[in-house]
């Protein structure tokens, strides 16, 4: 098994989210979250960008203990003296350090030459590693930017110090193909690439994010980033979850170890929901509020034959409790008969077929069954001669 590196960006990129807003102490509660979860490194957040953001980065510094915590910079002293003082308490201080490198982001964004850009990404780096044993270095729209020079301008930070290289998707424009394709061209042709690790960041603009970091690390990437949830920028990053779960169940096929411990993420996913305040549409991946739950009456009846006909996660896989089968319109005699002996009810076989066709009337004109429903279905039978 190949161990990939899980670099958790929740309170970076994550809190970029258009209305996301957490105080410090909401922070240090997710960072002591994603800790327990096995995360390798947490990015806890832009020092530079606030005195919010200083503080929130240097108290988790200050905490956290078994993951590294890191914060992001821009390639400019400031940012990097700025980010240094925040995390000099770190047990492994580590900065992230990004410049755009796309003809795009170059021309209209920084208005700079890609010499000028390469010299000021070098720059940084050099001077980032003054103070950091380890120093990340992204190529922000690393996916957009000229082969050349990414490969040119990689090994100039190679040389700088960098002992991690980003190539992120910044816009979620890759196709999976394209992606892992590119982190294998870069592993055959930068000078100096075994000295590194090379890293994954994907935005789910067109809903690639998770496949096209999948694709990374079958091509030879050695850290994922990520977020809980998927939470982002615009339509937001990979979700680690759903990476983190893929993993896992399909490592007869990708032969990865993550070093997660997925008994905690439900649990993180509902701190960070509930923190956000960013709902989860019930039928996402993995932490969905849907994600185990069967509806129909053919579903239901395998699932009570064999869990597995319809389940390739186990909820207790990501500590989640066993829930109990839906009933509503689509359900069948099985479902019913299942919950009604779980409930305590002992019906004769005419019984419980009235029981169930007064329930399949009620579930007609009801969304949702609840219990109560259930118990006046079945006490009405159970009492009746
Ligand atoms: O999406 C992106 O390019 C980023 C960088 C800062 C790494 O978030
Ligand atoms: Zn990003």
């Amino acid at each position: 098994m190949r161990k990939i590196d899980i670099f958790d960006t929740t309170l970076r990129d994550g809190e970029q989210s258009a209305g996301i807003n957490l105080n410090t102490q909401e922070k240090i509660e997710i960072a002591k979250q994603l800790e327990r979860l096995g995360v390798t490194i947490i990015e806890a957040g832009f020092p530079a960008s606030s005195p919010g953001d200083f503080d929130a980065v240097n108290r988790i510094a200050g905490t956290v203990k078994n993951s590294i915590v890191t914060g992001l910079a821009r390639c400019v002293q400031k940012d990097i003296d700025t980010t240094w003082e925040a995390l000099k308490v770190a047990e492994q201080p580590h900065i992230h350090v990004f410049l755009a490198t796309s003809p795009i982001h170059m021309e209209y964004k920084l208005k700079k030459s890609p010499e000028q850009v390469l010299e000021q990404a070098v720059e940084a780096v050099k001077y980032a590693k003054k103070f950091f044993p380890l120093v990340q270095w992204s190529a922000e729209d690393g996916f957009r930017t000229d082969r050349q020079f990414l490969v040119k301008i990689i090994e100039k930070v190679i040389e700088a110090g960098a002992t991690t290289i980003n190539v992120p998707d910044t816009v979620g424009y890759a196709s999976p193909q394209e992606y892992g394709e590119l982190f294998k061209f870069l592993r055959e042709n930068v000078n100096g690439a075994h000295k590194v690790k090379f890293s994954a960041h994907c935005h789910d603009d067109l809903g690639m994010a998770v496949a096209n970091s999948i694709a990374a690390i079958q091509n030879g990437a050695d850290q994922v980033e990520c977020t809980i949830n998927g939470i982002g920028e615009r339509a937001g990053n990979a979700s680690l979850e759903e990476i983190g779960v893929a993993m896992h169940i399909r490592k007869d096929i990708y032969e990865i170890e993550t070093g997660l411990n997925l008994k905690e993420i439900k649990r993180t996913s509902q701190l960070v929901s509930r923190l956000t305040g960013v709902v989860i549409q019930p039928n996402k991946a993995v932490v969905g509020k849907n994600a185990f739950a069967h509806e129909s009456g053919i579903h239901q009846d395998g699932v009570l034959k064999h869990k597995e006909t319809y389940e390739i996660i186990s909820p207790a896989l990501i500590g989640e409790e066993e829930v109990d089968l839906v009933l509503g319109k689509h359900s069948g005699r099985a479902a019913f008969r299942d919950r009604a002996v779980k409930m305590g009810y002992e019906l004769s076989d005419e019984k419980l077929n009235k029981a169930f066709q007064e329930f399949k009337k009620l579930a007609d004109r009801k969304k949702e069954i609840t219990e109560e429903d259930l118990i006046t279905l079945l006490t009405d039978q159970q009492v009746s001669v």
